[in-house]
């Protein structure tokens, strides 16, 4: 048996949640969603979702992780329930297949990072298509992208993971300071913040912002598929994960908020539509880069992309601890081997993904009819919908079950520390959201997009 770390303090905990829940979800996705969805509305519903529904979940997977100190497949055997392993099994697999798209993306940041360097401004718009149409250099530098990924996951938790998140996340703000500061200087830029902050209170009760918001918030608070189960069973049994949950959450929001202060000045300052969608970032950026022109341009370009590298990278790490301290339990290997291993395997995934934009062959927009409609899909946006729309909203709904009608509330409160008032409104605000208000609202989520995803049905507009 491998001997099992912990994360050396409670600071490096939270950072390292952070920085799992830090990603291009928050830089890349946040943004363009909240373009399409008008800006301040779904800024709104996001941060109402965020604290009713997503934080008591990721107290529960940070409980059942602290509580069982074992990988997702093994947590509910530790706690007595061994039959509902097999939805923390679904999750490590879910989370691989999510990891093999995601970091293909990285893989394109990465690239990106590299012409920005080398002061190429034209590239994304120039040939951000053929990039992605291309499986070979895809492929290359997501494999840069991984290598690197699972040399700090080889190090394991406290040398690895602990000490590059303390490093990472604050370059992350700091960089993340300096663009926000830059953009507001430009001309339009206020235009921008008051799309932002300005409400269109007709959006607040349109169901798709609803559901985007609510999707949106999941995903970027990495819940579901048990990295937070599996990053919270490394913390030690002395360790607030109530005090710890706040800090991880509040930090997440922070970052996608201030994603918003950073993209709507830069988009009206250069006259782009905020509704682009997601060609916003590679594309969009690179087109304000490039007209800007000279060395702060380049400045600038590198920062930004170095800013998305970071986060993707911390957030690379988290996906591939959950199938590493998943294969070290199960098969006894040693954390180095079972890194690259891990890693080499994920990667033979993503090709079929990342052969899905090619022009031809059978992975491209082709490759799979949804039942009874004309929605063709790549292989790419298949693992998407399957994996990360449709499973990582069931597997919190799971989670959420358990926690409340198997593990029962009374126990998993007997994991989190009260201190004070405050602490106690927060937890009778998650309890009563665990018992009452998160079954019902998620299955309604997967009704939907179910629904809409594979059966082209809309029902709500
Ligand atoms: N939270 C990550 C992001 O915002 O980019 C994505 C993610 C990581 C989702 C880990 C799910 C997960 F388990």
């Amino acid at each position: 048996m491998q001997e099992r770390e912990n994360f050396q303090s409670r600071l490096g905990f939270i950072l390292a949640a952070a920085g799992s829940a830090i990603g291009l979800g928050n830089l890349y996705q946040f943004p363009f969603k909240a373009g399409q969805g008008g800006g301040a509305s779904f800024l709104i519903l996001y941060l109402i979702f965020t604290v009713v529904i997503c934080f008591p979940i990721l107290l529960s997977e940070i409980a059942i992780g602290r509580k069982t100190q074992s990988n997702p497949a093994k947590a509910y055997s530790n706690l007595g329930f061994p039959k509902w392993n097999i939805v923390g099994l679904m999750g490590v697999i879910c989370g691989a297949l999510i990891f093999s798209f995601y970091i293909l993306v990285a893989g394109w940041v990465l690239k990106f990072l590299v012409e920005s360097i080398q002061g190429n401004l034209v590239y994304g718009k120039e040939s951000f298509f053929t990039l992605i149409a291309d499986p070979y250099e895809t492929m290359l530098y997501a494999s840069i992208f991984m290598l690197i990924t699972a040399f700090f996951v080889s190090r394991g938790i406290k040398e690895g993971i602990e000490k590059i998140a303390k490093y990472v996340l604050p370059g992350i703000f700091i960089i993340l300071i300096i663009l926000i500061i830059y953009a507001l200087t430009l001309p339009n830029a206020f235009e921008g913040i008051k799309f932002y902050l300005i409400p269109d209170f007709s959006l607040l009760l349109d169901m798709n912002t609803i559901q985007a918001a609510l999707s949106q918030s999941f995903f970027s608070l990495s819940l579901g598929m048990g990295a937070l189960i599996t990053y919270g069973s490394y913390v030690s049994k002395k360790e607030n994960i109530l005090r710890a949950s706040i800090w991880i959450t509040l930090s997440d929001v922070t970052v996608a908020v201030l994603a918003g202060f950073l993209i709507f000045p830069l988009v009206f300052s250069q006259g782009i539509d905020p509704k682009s969608g997601g060609g916003l970032l590679f594309i969009t950026m690179s087109e304000i880069f490039s007209s800007m022109g000279g060395l702060s341009a380049v400045i600038l370009s590198t920062m930004f992309f170095l800013l998305l590298s970071l986060a993707a990278l911390t957030t690379t790490i988290s996906f591939l601890e959950v199938s590493v301290a998943y294969s070290i339990e199960k098969y006894d290997l040693n954390r180095k081997k079972a890194a690259y291993i891990v890693a080499a395997i994920i990667l033979i995934i993503a090709i079929p993904s990342a052969m899905s934009h090619m022009k031809s062959g059978i992975f491209n927009s082709g490759f799979i009819t949804y039942f009874n409609t004309e929605i063709s899909v790549s292989f790419m946006d298949f693992i998407e919908d399957i994996a990360s729309d449709f499973y990582l909203p069931l597997g919190g709904m799971l989670i959420v079950f358990f926690t409340s009608r198997v593990w029962k509330l009374v126990n998993f409160k007997e994991e989190l520390t009260i201190k004070n008032k405050f602490d106690e409104k927060i937890v009778t605000l998650a309890l009563f959201s665990l018992r009452y208000l998160i079954l019902p609202v998620l299955l309604l989520l997967i009704i939907l997009t179910v629904l809409n995803h594979f059966f082209g049905i809309n029902l709500i507009n």
